[in-house]
């Protein structure tokens, strides 16, 4: 799969699944991320090593993964991670990171959007995304698709600084998911014009 998306600002990007050939940009891109923006991350992604072993995940299918490149530069990352667990079978887990100057022009949706698509291949029920508090514009987003906050775990995790942070555990059924993705495109005055 590789697609050709436009933004709202009219950069084209190239969405398409991430494979090992790609560590390097990978890594050029994680450590352009602000520590701001790392800190909330679940491993440390300036380790190349851990980054390399994510990967790996892969080729067990449980954890598919695709990229944003804009002129052959990664932009944005998302990911779909499956339960291994036979009670968490019907669940996929979200996740995504789009670099700053690229925020607030709809690339966040379109990986929503395509790793909405590998979730319904793969007979997901529910979609889950985790969060720390402080990731407000992840929870604005995942709010405005009809995901509901089903827990809040105080002090559950501890952020990349060490500091003991709340984990928010957002959920949304698939369909339900479609219907707000519908809508967001269909309000959209850009996906019109593209
Ligand atoms: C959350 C994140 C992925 C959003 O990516 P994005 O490319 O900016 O998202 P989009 O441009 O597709 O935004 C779609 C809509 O979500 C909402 N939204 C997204 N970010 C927002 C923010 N910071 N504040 C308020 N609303 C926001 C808006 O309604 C937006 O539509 P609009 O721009 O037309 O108003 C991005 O901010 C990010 O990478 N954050 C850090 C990592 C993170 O928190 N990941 C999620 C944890 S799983």
């Amino acid at each position: 799969m590789e697609k050709s998306e436009t933004l709202k600002d009219g950069k084209k990007v190239t969405i398409r699944p991430l494979t090992l050939k790609d560590l390097d940009r990978l890594m050029v891109f994680y450590r352009s991320l602000p520590p701001e923006d790392r800190k909330y991350l679940r491993v440390d992604v300036t380790d190349r090593k851990v980054v390399a072993e994510r990967i790996r995940l892969i080729d067990q299918g449980q954890v598919f993964r695709i990229i944003a490149l804009y002129k052959d530069k990664i932009v944005a990352d998302g990911a779909l991670e499956l339960s291994a667990d036979e009670w968490r079978r019907h669940q996929g887990e979200v996740r995504l990171i789009v670099s700053r100057p690229y925020r607030r022009k709809g690339l966040g949706m379109i990986l929503i959007r395509e790793l909405y698509f590998l979730a319904t291949a793969r007979n997901v029920e529910t979609i889950v995304a985790k969060m720390m508090r402080p990731q407000k514009g992840a929870q604005t987003i995942f709010h405005r698709l009809g995901f509901r906050e089903e827990a809040l775990l105080p002090d559950y995790v501890r952020d990349l600084t060490g500091k003991p942070q709340d984990l928010l555990i957002m959920i949304c059924k698939l369909g339900d998911m479609w219907t707000e993705l519908d809508q967001f495109y269909s309000d959209s005055d850009w996906e019109r014009c593209r």
